[in-house]
């Protein structure tokens, strides 16, 4: 066997991340704005970006002994905070700093120190209809004859931001829409347009966005759980259009919690019995999330790693059992401070029960904001190297990530970190780590 780590292989081709970066945002809401104040704040040294791998992360190249740990804005190229440029549509009047006011993750002082910033920015008319997002009434929308020229709209709104940036990515920061089945006109790009055309059901806003953004040939994130670009038709036009995609769902809270704890039950072979997870939440989310047609879409996001990492049909004396549960209850006096609770029913040696409790008291926007920068800045990065279509590596950030059809998703977050930084190390021709080390005692 082999006791050297994996050879290394030629750098890929990645074009400098010159000029500026446009994000633009689908939903400007508590996640957004919290994202764009935050950066703001930032940029201006009054905050430090918390959370963040792209600012704060490191990642070792070569052996152990090399101690050679360059962060990982300094090894990759990424676009720099100074040069984002950020737009975005939303059904509500009003700019961004009324917006993060109505969110109210972030304080009044804080935002006041940024105001001239935020108040300059204008969400742009929106493509709602409100049989996707029940509990929301749109105050500013676009009208059009059909889908087709909803889509188009905000294609033209795309070509005026990128005659400001130089390069540009699109994201659904956006309610969770109704939940949604694959049909007919998911299938190829031929039927996705002339569904658009023919209004089908089956597209929603969300979709009209991403198809937009890569008929631009524009990088799209899905961080909400809708169907969105988790379907062929626009996987295809991805690929077409060379502009990569990831989602689905950014993975904050209770998920994360959940792709951490399962792999230790699993390492050790402690069977779980239960898991009963609620929350209380009081943000605009959680309003529309009360609505069960949306619960069901975040429902499905949020059951379905369980069963990947227990793996119950290879253990089913340990995992072929387990009720698992999942509750969001709105709750408006915590807004943006959800709280989360967990009780999970474990079983060790003999069959012997034990309990573990979790209340974790978060902030659902600051855990999210950080996410959304580093999504964005690695699908630039992504992009200039010339990559396309589903970008799994980016699984790490997101509950229900998507994967090439017919392969299950790597939900345990520190393997999906490994292959966050293994992509990285093979876009830099750097030796992969694959954590064997027998090189270290030869
Ligand atoms: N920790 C987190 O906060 C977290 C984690 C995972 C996923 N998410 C998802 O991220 C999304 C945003 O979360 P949030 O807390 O910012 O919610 P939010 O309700 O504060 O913001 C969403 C915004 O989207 C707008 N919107 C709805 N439909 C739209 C459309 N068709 N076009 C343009 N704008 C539209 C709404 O008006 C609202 O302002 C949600 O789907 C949420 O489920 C959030």
């Amino acid at each position: 066997m082999s006791s050297q780590p994996a050879a290394s292989q030629n750098a890929a081709t990645i074009q400098p991340a010159k000029g500026k970066l446009g994000i633009m945002t689908a939903g400007m809401g508590a996640v957004c704005t919290t994202l764009i104040a935050g950066v703001e704040a930032v940029r201006r040294g009054i905050a430090k970006p918390i959370g963040s791998l792209t600012q704060m992360g490191t990642i070792r190249l070569g052996k152990r002994t090399e101690n050679n740990t360059p962060l990982i804005k300094d090894f990759v190229p990424l676009a720099s905070l100074d040069d984002l440029v950020f737009t975005g549509w939303d059904i509500f009047g009003g700019n961004l700093y009324e917006a993060a006011r109505t969110a109210q993750v972030l304080d009044r002082d804080q935002l006041d120190q940024i105001r001239p910033y935020l108040e300059s920015i204008e969400p742009l008319p929106a493509v709602f209809d409100q049989h996707y997002v029940k509990r929301l009434t749109a105050k500013k929308a676009k009208t059009g004859k059909n889908k087709c020229d909803l889509a188009s709209q905000i294609r033209n709104d795309i070509a005026e931001f990128k005659s400001k940036t130089d390069r540009q990515v699109l994201i659904w920061t956006g309610s969770t829409e109704i939940f949604m089945e694959e049909t007919a006109v998911h299938q190829s790009i031929e039927a996705f347009e002339r569904g658009l055309t023919e209004n089908d059901p089956g597209i929603a806003p969300s979709q009209m966005y991403a198809w937009a953004a890569l008929k631009e040939g524009i990088p799209f994130i899905n961080g909400a759980p809708n169907l969105t670009v988790d379907i062929p038709a626009l996987n295809e036009l991805s690929r077409k259009m060379n502009a990569p995609i990831c989602g689905k769902d950014f993975k904050t809270g209770q998920t994360m919690i959940k792709s951490v704890l399962a792999p230790m039950f699993k390492t050790r072979m402690l069977g779980v019995s239960g898991w009963y997870s609620t929350n209380i939440l009081g943000n605009r989310d959680g309003e529309v999330l009360d609505d069960p047609e949306s619960f069901k879409t975040k429902e499905e996001s949020k059951l379905g790693l369980l069963d990947i990492i227990l793996q119950p049909e290879l253990y089913p004396v340990l995992y072929k059992d387990i009720y698992h549960k999942v509750r969001i209850n709105y709750y408006p006096p915590r807004g943006d401070n959800k709280e989360g609770w967990d009780n999970i029913d474990i079983f060790g040696w003999l069959g012997y029960p034990m309990q573990i409790k979790i209340d974790f008291l978060c902030r659902d926007s600051i855990l999210a904001a950080p996410i959304v920068l580093d999504l964005a800045l690695f699908l630039d990065l992504a992009q200039r190297a010339g990559m396309k279509g589903i970008q799994e590596w980016l699984s790490f950030y997101f509950k229900s990530p998507q994967t090439a059809p017919g392969l299950y998703p790597e939900h345990d977050v520190f393997i999906q970190l490994m292959k966050l930084k293994n992509t990285l190390r093979y876009l830099r021709g750097e030796d992969l780590i694959t954590h064997l080390g027998l090189e270290y005692y030869d």
